[in-house]
Parts: structure tokens; C-alpha cells; sequence
């Protein structure tokens, strides 16, 4: 089974050809990241209209690569949300017409599950059940994963998400954007433990990560000038510290507490170095295993969504025109 992802949830306009939910033919991700950077964050007018001018040449770009036409192609799987309303009803609308015009089988998919699934392209995937830390710009969440749609929370954070977290320090210390990319390369040179961070929420399996922004903020208005240099090497290698070791220890906890011993960290915020170091020291100390896709299929990606698009289809779901994009909308939960 041959099938096209289409992924337009935030700012990144994507297309992927995914055989049988295992095979990545292709996998091509227009970034609208200098666009979004002048303005520190994501405007979701611009969004919007920037997949429109891109979802057609990547989706023919995804075609070419994987060296197919549409005619190869046995169903389609597109973000339905959770998102950006404009921008997830640019992939959506795009992804009706061409299942309508091809007669081809539509598939609505949630993002989230989407990057749980994202672990099933790599070699050596885990078997369900499993634990999910899904951690990007807007999601941080544990999940129990017992199967494609069964999910059941164990923990999120009661305010930001931790993508956030490290994109709103970005811009306290006005260091660019996206702001966990420039952080994780700042963080490489500095010392963890040379500024203290508090740990938001030390018991339980929720996080809460206002405080650190906080902390940050009053530490900067202390200081009066802004950090530079080694310094801010340490600032940012300190401050992802304390988003590192909560996410490492909660997910740990979840998973000890539900008695499983394989974890998938996932999510943008799961394509961060010292995070995927971590994960794998850790969990290695508590007999666990820990799965971490790829970073390409950490952040925004379409072929995860071919995966769980491709579920869906086998299992008979037909989508029809009527589909529509839901802007929040947690993971499918079990049954
Ligand atoms: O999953 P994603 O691409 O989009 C959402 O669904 O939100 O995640 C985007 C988030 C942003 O907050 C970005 O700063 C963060 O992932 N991110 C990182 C890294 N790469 C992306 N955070 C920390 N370290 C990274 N290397
Ligand atoms: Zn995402």
C-alpha cells in the first residue's frame, strides 16, 4: 500500500510517499522558517498563504523523489489537526481534491499521533505497549500507547509546552529563531551547571515550565544587559538543563509506574542533542529502552502522518469531503 502524507499543521508545508507504513520512498519539507523568523515566531496569516504557494510543488517534489506519479499512489493521509485552522485547511483541502479526483481514499490524521508514529520508520521499532513523550512547540505529554488510537495521558504540562519554553528564551535573549535549535547549538559550549534553573513540578508526571521562562526573565532584568559570549553558551546550556531533566525523569517515572519498559521520545523538541543523550544514558541506568526517531522525523514531517494515514486506511476508514480541520484536538484515547 503506496500513500501520500500531506502535513500543513503550523509552518511547515510537507509531503511524503510511505510503502506499506514502513518504507520511506520520499519525505520533502518546505520550511517557512526565515519568513516566520523576522518575527520571532509564527504568524498564522503568513502560514497560511505560504502553503498555499507550496503545497502543489511539494507534493509533486514528494512524487519525483519517490519516483512515482499519483497513479501509484493507493490512498492519501492528511493532518486534520491539532493546528493552525488556516493552516491545516491548505493540506486539507488540497488533499480532497486530489482524492476526489483520482478516486483515491482519504484519511483524516491526528498530528500528535502522527509523531508518536514517526518511530515506525526507523529499522528496529518498539512493539505496543509503550511509553510516548511527545514534546514539541505545542505538546508536552506522556502517553501510554497500547496501539494505533489508544492512547491514555499520563502526564502534560498545566502551561507551556516545552518547545515553547525554549522558544520564548530565545527571544528574551534575543538569540533568533526557532529558538530550540539556536539553544541546543549554544548549550554545546557551555556548562550545565554553571547558572541554577528551577524544576518546575518535581512530583507527579505533569510539568510546568512558566516558572523557568520566569526565572529567566527576572535573571536578565537583574543583570541589565544582556548575556553574551561564554556566558551565554552557559545560560543556554543551563537553562536546557532544566527542561532536559524533567522531561528525562517524568517519562522515566511514567514508565516505571505503568510497569513498561520501552519509551519513544518524540516531537521537535525530541530532535534536541542533549535531550536524545539523556534519554539514552538514563533510561539505559533504569533497564529501560528508549526509541528517538531520526531528527528529520522528530520535527513536522508528512511521512509520519502516511504511517498512521495507513493504518487508518487498512482498517477501512474512508474520509469524505465533509472533513474538517480541528485546531485542538488531544490523541486519539483508548477505547
Ligand atoms: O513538532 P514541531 O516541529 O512542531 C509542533 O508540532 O509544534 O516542534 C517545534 C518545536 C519548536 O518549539 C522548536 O523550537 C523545537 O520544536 N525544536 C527544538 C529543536 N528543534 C526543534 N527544541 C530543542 N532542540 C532542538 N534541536
Ligand atoms: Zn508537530
Amino acid at each position: 500500500m503506496v500513500i501520500l502524507g500531506i502535513e500543513s499543521s503550523c509552518d511547515e508545508t510537507a509531503a511524503a510517499v510511505v510503502r506499506d507504513g514502513r518504507e520511506l520512498l520520499s519525505n520533502v519539507i518546505a520550511s517557512q522558517v526565515d519568513i516566520h523568523a523576522r518575527y520571532g515566531g509564527v504568524v498564522p496569516e503568513i502560514a497560511s498563504r505560504k502553503h498555499i504557494e507550496a503545497v502543489a510543488p511539494t507534493i509533486l517534489k514528494a512524487l519525483g523523489d519517490a519516483g512515482l506519479t499519483l497513479e501509484a499512489v493507493d490512498g492519501i493521509a492528511v493532518t486534520q489537526g491539532p493546528g493552525l485552522i488556516g493552516s491545516l485547511l491548505v493540506g486539507l483541502s488540497t488533499a480532497k481534491a486530489i482524492a476526489f479526483a483520482r478516486r483515491i481514499p482519504l484519511a483524516g490524521v491526528n498530528h500528535l499521533e502522527g509523531h508518536v508514529a514517526a518511530v515506525f520508520l526507523t529499522p528496529e521499532p518498539p512493539p505496543f505497549p509503550f511509553i510516548a513523550l511527545v514534546v514539541s512547540g505545542g505538546h508536552t505529554t506522556i502517553y501510554l500507547v497500547e496501539g494505533f488510537g489508544r492512547f491514555t495521558v499520563l502526564g502534560q504540562t498545566r502551561d507551556d509546552a516545552a518547545g515553547e519554553a525554549f522558544d520564548k528564551a530565545a527571544k528574551l535573549l534575543d538569540i533568533g529563531y526557532p529558538g530550540g535549535v539556536v539553544i541546543d547549538r549554544l548549550a554545546k559550549e557551555g556548562d550545565v551547571k554553571a547558572m541554577a534553573f528551577p524544576r518546575g513540578m518535581r512530583d507527579g508526571l505533569d510539568f510546568s515550565f512558566s516558572g523557568l521562562k520566569t526565572s529567566l526573565m527576572v535573571m536578565l532584568k537583574k543583570r541589565g544587559a544582556p548575556f553574551s559570549g561564554r556566558e551565554l553558551n552557559d545560560v543556554a546550556a543551563s537553562y536546557q538543563e532544566a527542561i532536559v531533566d524533567v522531561l528525562v525523569a517524568k517519562t522515566l517515572r511514567a514508565a516505571a509506574m505503568a510497569g513498561v519498559k520501552r519509551i519513544v521520545v518524540c516531537g521537535g523538541v525530541a530532535a534536541n542533542s542533549r535531550l536524545r543523550e539523556r534519554f539514552r544514558s538514563d533510561a539505559a541506568a533504569a533497564g529501560m529502552e528508549v526509541f528517538v526517531p531520526p531528527p528529520v522525523l522528530c520535527t513536522d514531517n508528512a511521512a509520519m502522518i502516511a504511517v498512521v494515514g495507513t493504518h487508518l486506511l487498512k482498517e477501512g476508514r474512508r474520509d469524505g469531503l465533509g472533513l474538517n480541520a480541528v485546531s485542538r484536538w488531544p490523541a486519539p484515547v483508548a477505547p
